[in-house]
């Protein structure tokens, strides 16, 4: 068994899938402990994560530990069978820290200083910082890395949330050493940054900062290396700990919850560090369309580690407290949001947090445990989930199907994330990814994330909404993907710079242009307000925000724009390439016009769309070995007739088969009659 796999057996001690959430008993008189393990073990809790921000409570003073209510903490829930998903506690610096080393302090772009007073008040780079953090790490891990409750080391808490860059001066020395290592010599990096463009050459390493508020546009180079560079930074905050962690206890597999699609942190990069992808998810439930965006956030959860199941390690069961308003999640959306992030591939269902907080800034915040006790809904809708979640044991380890893949690639969102020097401010990376996997959606599929390098293998339709950073490598692996037989979809402003954000010579596609047989003359951005339209066929499609002149070279065109100064020019192209097909998008066409492009595409390699596009029925089928589970989720607010395979409901334990009607909110677990 590898050291990874061994680790993950850990986990199996947990009794089915994963049921639980964030547990702060620091809040909480010690009298109190004992009612609320006796309350999880009633609502079916297995898993809890704690202790998160109890930094000061376990180092009152420097180097002088105090583990004993935590010891106690853990007993109490050992007694009733609860497992622990550990956290070191280094996700907030303590006042006698920050006040012995102000320098930790992180600074914004504009050079302020961010005081003591909220949480996660740490420079990443923070050489301090980081002596400390470990040193609580390790009398963590000496202290509870055998204790037999704990099953997963829970590293720090969201990297990034609040602060995922820091423009401090010794943030500015970590920046210089990174860029030292990237490109070794000021030759090289000047080119790179382009320098000699608006007098920006540097002769001396000293010279060069992080791109602080600046007069103008800021060098894009610099600012795109900044980015890199910062969420590098965290992930060696991260690498430490989990270093000292494998040393220390090695049988203990390791994660850190992420923040579902975040811009701020290469997720690849940190995902390959961890043992187990893990994820905290708020759809709002005043956005219609949340679900949607949630089954993109979830399958790259599962992609980050090639398809392993990971943990659902947060949601909110009502309302969370840190939107301008937050509205509560009706009767019945807590149970469906996490049946849909075990749809998706999660073997768990936690929530932030178990006994709503009556102080400080989450004290609106629900929870398992409401103000009212076991009077709450909440708790009353917790504790019936949890007694249901059992019949689901059995998907425990299961894998998701899909058959399409949507590129996600942080630095062309990066890339693509610099106002103040592209053609157009509107186009918007994460946009661009939604709307093209909402169609792909909204025509049934289930949609896997995949790296920009791949591997594609399994997919037969793989969409890039946006490659506005290209390099060879990813050339090569999407050219090898349609070659094998791929339907490989581009979409709009893709193959416009290399990795330094150069254009590429003799402008975009640049390395795709052979690949895609087109050549792009000019962006031609909408106006706010404008749409535009293009010809498909007999079918008109509208788009907003972007276009292009672009002339086909190689390729055919299957649409043309269709009004304005581009009419009749190409707007959607195809070519055959090996054995396969690579289609280019060339305007920002809005979903319903995508589902009109993707759908034909997705016929011809095999998959099966729905004729009549759904937002609110989604059906995502797990499987292991010769197992397979379908979940038939209903998002919306109406009665959905939907078919469903043959088989057994492990939700009601009723036979189905043909075609049901699912409640709004209504969920059905089918496992598949094997034949
Ligand atoms: C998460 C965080 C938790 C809690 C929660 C509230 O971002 O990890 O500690 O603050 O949000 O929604």
């Amino acid at each position: 068994m590898n050291p990874t796999t061994s680790r993950l057996s850990r986990l199996e001690a947990i009794d089915g899938l994963a049921y639980g959430g964030d547990y702060n008993p620091d809040q909480w008189p010690e009298d109190v402990w004992a009612e609320d393990a006796r309350l999880m073990r009633e609502a079916g809790v297995n898993l809890v994560s704690l202790p998160v921000f109890s930094w000061p409570r376990l180092e009152p003073e420097p180097g002088r530990f105090d583990f004993s209510w935590l010891d106690r903490v853990l007993d109490v829930l050992w007694s009733q069978d609860i497992r622990v998903d550990l956290a070191t506690g280094t996700a907030t610096p303590p006042a006698w820290l920050i006040r012995a080393h102000p320098e930790i302090l992180p600074v914004t772009a504009d050079g302020v200083r961010l005081e003591f007073g909220s949480r996660q008040a740490y420079c990443p780079s923070s050489p301090v910082f980081r002596e400390h953090a470990l040193r609580l790490t390790e009398a963590m891990a000496r202290r509870y890395g055998h204790h037999d409750a704990v099953v997963l080391w829970h590293v720090s808490n969201e990297y990034g949330d609040h602060v995922s860059r820091c423009y401090c001066a010794v943030s500015a020395g970590h920046f210089r050493r990174w860029l030292q290592h990237r490109y070794e010599n000021l030759a090289t990096l000047n080119d790179a940054w382009g320098t000699t463009c608006w007098g920006q050459h540097y002769t001396d390493w000293e010279q060069i900062e992080p791109p602080r508020r600046a007069t103008g546009p800021i060098n894009p180079t610099q600012r795109l290396d900044f980015e890199r560079f910062s969420s590098d930074a965290m992930l060696e905050l991260f690498r430490a700990e989990v270093e000292l962690l494998r040393e220390r206890t090695p049988q203990l597999p390791v994660t850190t919850n992420f923040m579902s699609l975040f811009r701020e942190l290469n997720y690849w990069d940190f995902a390959a560090v961890e043992d187990i992808v893990t994820d905290d998810a708020y759809p709002d439930p005043a956005d219609p369309v949340a679900h949607t965006d949630a089954a993109l956030n979830y399958g790259l959860m599962r992609a980050l580690k090639n398809g392993q199941p990971w943990l659902l390690l947060e949601q909110a069961p009502s309302a969370v407290s840190w939107r301008d308003v937050n509205v509560p999640k009706p009767p019945g959306r807590m149970r469906l949001g996490s049946l849909h992030a075990i749809a998706h591939g999660s073997d768990a269902a936690m929530f932030f947090q178990w006994r709503a907080a009556r102080f400080g800034p989450e004290k609106f915040h629900s929870a398992m445990l409401g103000h009212r006790g076991v009077a709450s809904r909440s708790y009353q809708e917790c504790r019936d989930f949890g007694a249901e979640l059992r019949r689901l044991a059995e998907l425990k380890g299961s894998r998701v199907e899909s058959r399409v893949g949507v590129v996600v690639d942080w630095d062309a969102w990066w890339g693509l994330d610099a106002p103040d020097s592209l053609p157009s401010a509107r186009l918007d990376w994460l946009h661009l990814v939604r709307t093209w996997h909402r169609a792909l959606y909204t025509l049934g599929f289930t949609v896997d994330p995949v790296r920009a390098t791949g591997p594609f293998d399994g997919y037969d339709v793989v969409v890039a909404p946006n490659l506005y950073l290209i390099d060879d490598a990813v050339t090569a692996a999407l050219a090898g993907y349609a070659d094998q037989g791929g339907r490989l979809v581009v979409g709009p402003f893709s193959g416009v710079s290399d990795r330094e954000d150069k254009i590429h010579p003799g402008g975009a596609p640049g390395p795709l242009r052979s690949l895609l047989g087109v050549s792009v003359d000019e962006w031609w951005p909408l106006p706010d307000g404008h749409e535009g339209r293009v010809k498909l066929g007999a079918t008109t499609l509208g788009f907003t925000t972007w276009a292009e002149w672009i002339d086909a070279e190689s390729a055919d065109v299957i649409a043309t724009y269709d009004d304005g100064p581009l009419a009749g020019r190409p707007a959607i192209t195809t070519r055959r390439a090996g054995a396969g097909t690579a289609t280019y998008v060339s305007a920002g066409l809005d979903e319903a016009a995508l589902r009109q492009v993707l759908g034909p595409i997705c016929r011809d390699a095999g998959l099966t769309p729905h004729d009549t596009p759904s937002l609110d029925v989604e059906q995502v089928t797990r499987y292991r070995d010769g197992d397979r589970w379908t979940f038939i989720l209903n998002h919306g607010t109406v009665p959905a007739r939907t078919d469903v395979p043959n088989g057994t409901d492990l939700l009601t334990g009723d036979t189905v088969s043909g075609p049901v009607t699912v409640a709004p909110a209504g969920a059905l677990v089918v496992r598949h009659t094997r034949s």
